[in-house]
């Protein structure tokens, strides 16, 4: 199977780094000729596509990566396939604005941690040549509509909000006389320990918090300031804000 990749900028430079720690053969991989595709040709052997027509009439699966706002006139008057599949991780386009008849669409939303092979990648519709790509980058999750799939789109954003909190943590740490290295090392440490603990035990989340949060204790203290400070309202209208500006206007 031929991967071509159309907008090669942040992300797609994430997805690649994954396709080859995945084992990906890079000359199974087209790029289209604009922003870091050359210099990523050069470096690791992917086949460098002389413009996007020759990108699509080259590939099985084209991911298309631009920014939302250019993806619509990206994608048109392409020599799409009926054979074809068209994995579009932009934020925020809907289906129906991916003109790529006869080829069938599919919505993703990896993140850049892809680049690990360890994006928890949500898509839709389910469709198997896609779910095969997006697979090799993390844990695929299949959704059941493009409605939900825009809800669970509000975690790609959750993803940074998260980072700036170990950032946050890390940082406090050491103006407390922490040495940052080891700052760093346990927050990212503890975020992963929390996720992955809820993810792989089916109790419910509010009993395992109840077991953890020891009346009087250290996590009480500071859940009662998060509180007060407004921080679950804050997180929910965050939430909010960022599925209201997905289903909203261009
Ligand atoms: N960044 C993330 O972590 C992340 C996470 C999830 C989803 N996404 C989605 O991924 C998409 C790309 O985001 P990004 O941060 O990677 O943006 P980016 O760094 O700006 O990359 C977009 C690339 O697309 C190229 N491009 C634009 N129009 C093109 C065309 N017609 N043909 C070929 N190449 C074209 C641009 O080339 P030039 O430089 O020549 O303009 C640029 O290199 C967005 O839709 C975003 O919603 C991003």
């Amino acid at each position: 199977m031929i991967v071509g990749i159309l907008g090669v900028g942040h992300l797609a430079t994430s997805m690649l780094a994954g396709f080859l720690r995945s084992g990906l053969d890079p000359t199974a991989i087209v790029l289209s000729p604009r922003g870091k595709a050359a210099a990523l040709c050069a470096r690791h052997g992917f086949r460098l596509a002389t413009d996007n027509r020759d990108l699509v009439e080259r590939s099985d699966v084209v991911i298309v990566a631009v920014r939302p706002a250019h993806a619509p006139d990206a994608v048109a008057g392409l020599p799409w396939r009926k054979d074809q599949v068209v994995v579009s991780v932009c934020a925020g386009v809907p289906l129906s604005r991916f003109a790529v008849a006869p080829a069938r669409a599919v919505r993703a939303m990896p993140f850049t941690a892809s680049e690990i092979c360890a994006s928890p990648t949500i898509y839709f519709p389910d469709i198997e040549q896609a779910q095969a790509v997006l697979d090799r980058l993390g844990p695929s999750i299949a959704l059941a509509s493009e409605t939900d799939f825009e809800v669970a789109t509000v975690n790609a954003a959750v993803y940074g909000w998260v980072q700036d909190l170990i950032r946050k943590t890390a940082e406090w740490s050491s103006t407390q006389g922490l040495d940052p290295a080891i700052g760093r090392r346990l927050t990212a440490l503890t975020f992963v320990a929390a996720g992955r603990l809820i993810e792989e035990k089916d109790q419910p989340m509010d009993q395992m918090l109840e077991e953890l949060v020891t009346p009087g204790g250290i996590t009480e203290r500071g859940l009662q300031v998060l509180s007060a400070r407004g921080v679950p309202a804050a997180w929910e209208e965050a939430c909010t804000a960022v599925l209201d500006k997905l289903m909203g206007p261009d």
